[in-house]
C-alpha cells in the first residue's frame, strides 16, 4: 500500500511539499503549529506569492470544488502520529538572533512533539537546512521519545528548490539527495519519489552528514559565484571594464556556465545569507574553521554591493539626498516571490531613507511585506506613481514588469531622467534612446 504522508511546517518549503506530494498521488496531511495558517490553506488559500502554488492546493485539498480531496490540514500532533507512515519535516532554520549559527528550535520542537506520538513504524525525513551532524542527533532523540523505538526511523532529504520556481522544483528536481542509515529507509523514499525518478531525476545517496553537507554546499557555492562576479565588478568599476560583458564571455566556457553570474546589488532571502553564517559556525564548532574562511569574503563582498549602490545613487543626485524624491522599483529579494526577507532592495531603499532622501517604493508583489517592515517608507500603486517628480529611479529586484516598462512613460513622470540599474537587467539602449541617463553597476559610463 503506498505511504501515507504527513508534512510539518506549511512555510514556504511546506506548503508546496505537502501539495506536490498530493499531485504525486499520495494521501497527505499537513501539520502547522499556527492556526491561522491550517485555515488558509484548508480553504484553498496560500499565505504567500509562489507561481502556480495555490493552483496545485486547490487540485488536491479536501473540499474544494473537483480536487482529489487526498489534502487535507490539521494542528494536532497525534493526529500526524496517527496518520502517517513517512513524515517530513520542513520547518524553518532562522539565524539565531545576534548570532551566526542556526536557531533550531523549531526543528527540535517538532522532533519533540511528533515522536512521543509514533505508535508504529515510521520513517521521519529531515528537510530543513540543518547543521551538520544535526541528524545523527535527532535520530538518537526519535529513538528515545517514540514509542515505536527503533522502529521510528530517520532520513535525511535536503530540499533544493528556489522561491518563483518552487512548484517545478518539487515535481521535477534536478537531483534527490537522501542520506539514510538502513536499506528499507531508501526503498521507502524510491517509493516517495518515484515518478521524478522515473522522469531521470538522478537520486543520490548518502549518509546522515554529506546530505546535510550537500545542501549547505550547495548554497555556498551560489553565493560564491554571486560574489565572484560582484567583485569582478568592482575591478570593472575601477578600470573602466563591462561585468555584464566580461560575465557573458566566460559564461560561454562550459565550466563556468552562464547562471548565477549577474552582477548587482547581491544576494539576500532567507536562504543564502544565512546558510552561508550557519555554515562557517558550523565548522568553527568543528574545527574546521580555516576552511570556510573565504565565505566571510563573500558575504562581505555581497554585503559592500548594497552600501556602494547607495553610494551610487547619492553621487547621482548630486552628493546629498536631502530634499531629493528617490524612486525604487522592486522590494522583494528576487522576482516572483513575495519574499522580503533580508532583501537587498528594501536595505537599499532603508539606508537612503535614513540618510534624508524622499523614497517611494513599488513592488508587484512584495507591497504589504515590505510596509509591515519598513513601514516608514513610502509606497506607490505603480512604477509610474513612484517615479512621481523622481530625481533617480533605482532598479533593484529585477521583476519583468520593469522590463516591460516604457521609458518614454515614465520619463513623462520624473523629475530627472535618470535609472540606476542595480540588477543588470534592463536594457541600456533603450532607456538612453528615450532620453534617459542609464547607469550600472560595474559597467562603464557611456
Ligand atoms: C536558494 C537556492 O538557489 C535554492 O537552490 C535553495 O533550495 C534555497 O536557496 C534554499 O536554501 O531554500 P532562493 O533563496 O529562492 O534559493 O534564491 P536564489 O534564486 O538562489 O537567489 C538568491 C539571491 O541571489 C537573490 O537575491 C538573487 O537576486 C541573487 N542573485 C541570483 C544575484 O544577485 N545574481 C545572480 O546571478 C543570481
Amino acid at each position: 500500500m503506498a505511504p501515507k504522508i504527513t508534512v510539518i511546517g506549511t512555510g514556504y518549503l511546506g506548503a508546496t511539499h505537502a501539495a506536490a506530494m498530493a499531485e504525486l498521488g499520495f494521501d497527505v496531511l499537513g501539520l502547522d503549529i499556527v492556526p491561522e495558517k491550517i485555515e488558509m490553506l484548508a480553504q484553498g488559500r496560500v499565505p504567500l506569492y509562489e507561481p502556480g502554488l495555490e493552483e496545485l492546493l486547490r487540485r488536491h485539498v479536501a473540499g474544494f470544488e473537483g480536487a482529489s480531496g487526498r489534502l487535507r490540514f490539521t494542528t494536532s500532533w497525534e493526529e500526524a502520529g496517527e496518520f502517517g507512515d513517512i513524515h517530513f519535516v520542513c520547518v524553518n532554520t532562522p539565524q539565531k538572533h545576534g548570532e551566526y549559527a542556526c536557531d533550531m528550535s523549531y526543528v527540535d520542537s517538532a522532533f519533540e512533539s511528533l515522536a512521543p506520538h509514533l505508535h508504529r513504524p515510521a520513517l521521519v525525513v529531515g528537510k530543513s537546512t540543518v547543521p551538520v551532524g544535526s541528524a545523527e542527533r535527532l535520530a538518537a532523540r526519535l529513538a528515545e521519545l517514540a514509542p515505536a523505538g527503533a522502529e521510528a526511523e530517520l532520513a535525511w532529504n535536503p530540499e533544493f528548490l528556489r522561491e518563483g520556481f518552487a512548484v517545478q522544483d518539487t515535481l521535477h528536481p534536478d537531483r534527490i539527495v537522501v542520506g539514510v542509515a538502513s536499506d528499507s529507509a531508501e526503498r521507502r523514499l524510491r517509493e516517495v519519489y518515484a515518478q521524478p525518478i522515473a522522469e531521470g531525476s538522478p537520486f543520490v545517496v548518502t549518509d546522515f552528514p554529506t546530505a546535510e553537507l550537500v545542501k549547505t554546499a550547495a548554497n555556498s557555492f551560489l553565493a560564491t559565484k554571486i560574489s565572484f562576479i560582484n567583485a569582478m565588478a568592482e575591478v570593472c568599476e575601477a578600470a573602466d571594464g563591462d561585468v555584464a560583458k566580461l560575465a557573458e564571455a566566460i559564461g560561454h566556457d562550459e565550466r563556468i556556465g552562464r547562471k548565477f553570474l549577474r552582477a548587482g546589488i547581491g544576494f539576500g532571502g532567507g536562504c543564502l545569507p544565512k546558510d552561508i553564517r550557519a555554515f562557517m559556525a558550523r565548522a568553527g564548532e568543528l574545527g574546521a574553521d580555516q576552511a570556510l574562511t573565504f565565505l566571510r569574503e563573500v558575504d562581505s563582498i555581497n554585503m559592500r554591493r548594497r552600501g556602494h549602490m547607495v553610494e551610487f545613487a547619492r553621487e547621482a543626485v548630486g552628493g546629498s539626498f536631502l530634499g531629493k524624491r528617490i524612486a525604487v522599483l522592486g522590494a522583494t529579494f528576487k522576482p516572483d516571490s513575495d519574499d522580503v526577507r533580508d532583501s537587498p532592495a528594501l536595505n537599499v531603499a532603508g539606508q537612503i531613507h535614513l540618510q534624508g532622501g524622499q523614497v517611494t517604493v513599488y513592488d508587484p508583489k512584495g507591497m504589504d511585506n515590505a510596509r509591515a517592515l519598513f513601514p516608514t517608507l513610502g509606497y506607490a500603486p505603480t512604477a509610474v506613481d513612484a517615479a512621481q517628480g523622481a530625481h533617480a529611479v533605482l532598479h533593484l529586484t529585477e521583476w519583468r514588469e520593469f522590463r516591460e516598462l516604457d521609458p518614454a512613460e515614465l520619463g513623462k513622470a520624473v523629475s530627472e531622467p535618470f535609472i540606476l540599474d542595480g540588477r543588470n537587467a534592463l536594457d541600456p539602449e533603450l532607456w538612453r534612446a528615450a532620453g534617459w541617463t542609464y547607469r550600472a553597476l560595474g559597467r562603464p559610463r557611456a
